[in-house]
């Protein structure tokens, strides 16, 4: 536990060195705590679901009803989802001055539930669902989800607001998370395995810029500068109850 100390306490004075110069990117672990399983590694999503079938914007239009039925099985998780310490720590670090902006890869908006005001959603966002036949915008909370595929008024078929494997990222989201990431001093990576690209790049991006990478999660996904292997609902209060006490201690 001592080596994590360590390592958090040098992540913790980077971080307070300047403020407003941290970018957090966080991925499904960042919610695990809340409820909400990953999608790989043990117990995740892509474990019962194969996402060629599940998670492709092909298989979606091959079979809506399909991927429906899937996001049915997870619309009252996600739904009683709330944001866990991790969520409420970087809410923290942004209400202290020194955490700009969050990148997130997840689709819950958890994020802004828990107060963080500047949040890229990365793969888009599931509050929101769009009918594929004339583009209507609808909010998810209001689907009933009896006949699947739920349909829009002009018979088109709807889909959740989030970005499926071989979509397009939002180009807004795109630009600004790598405008931001070439002008941070640390990119904070919390609960991502880091496999899918673009996301897993930003990362990179920042230290081609010159910052540090601080990675938080059980396993090191990252050639990170600082790693702080444990649980992030643990492991973020505590990182940022150091910056606190680093940044009164001035
Ligand atoms: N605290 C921190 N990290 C955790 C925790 C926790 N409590 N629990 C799990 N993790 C870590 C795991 O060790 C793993 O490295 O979170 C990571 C989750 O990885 P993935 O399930 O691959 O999730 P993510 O990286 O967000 O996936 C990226 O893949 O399927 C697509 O669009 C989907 O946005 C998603 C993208």
């Amino acid at each position: 536990m001592k080596d994590v100390q360590a390592v958090l306490r040098a992540a913790a004075a980077e971080i307070a060195a300047v403020p407003k110069q941290t970018i957090a990117v966080t991925g499904a672990g960042i919610s695990v705590p809340s409820g909400i399983p990953a999608f790989r590694g043990i117990g995740g999503l892509w474990e019962k679901y194969d996402p060629e079938e599940y998670a492709t914007i092909d298989a979606f239009h091959a079979n809506p009803g399909k991927v429906w039925r899937m996001i049915r099985e997870f619309k009252e998780v996600i739904e009683r989802a709330r944001p866990n310490p991790a969520h409420l720590a970087l809410a923290r670090l942004e209400q202290l001055g020194y955490l700009r902006t969050v990148i997130t890869q997840n689709v819950d908006g958890l994020h802004q539930a828990a107060g963080n005001t500047d949040v890229i959603e990365f793969h888009g966002n599931n509050r929101w669902v769009l009918c594929l036949r004339c583009g209507a915008r609808f909010p998810g909370a209001e689907l009933v989800l009896e006949t699947l595929p739920p349909r829009c008024t002009c018979g088109g078929v709807l889909k959740p607001d989030v970005v499926f494997f071989g979509e397009p990222i939002p180009p807004e989201a795109l630009s600004r998370s790598y405008a931001e990431a070439t002008r941070c001093r640390v990119v904070l990576v919390v609960g991502t395995s880091a496999q899918v690209q673009p996301a897993a790049s930003i990362p990179f991006v920042a230290r081609s810029a010159g910052a540090r990478i601080v990675e938080v999660n059980p396993e090191r996904c990252l050639p990170s500068d600082y790693c702080l292997t444990g649980p992030a609902e643990e492991l973020l209060p505590a990182l940022v109850s150091e910056v606190e006490r680093l940044a009164g201690s001035r």
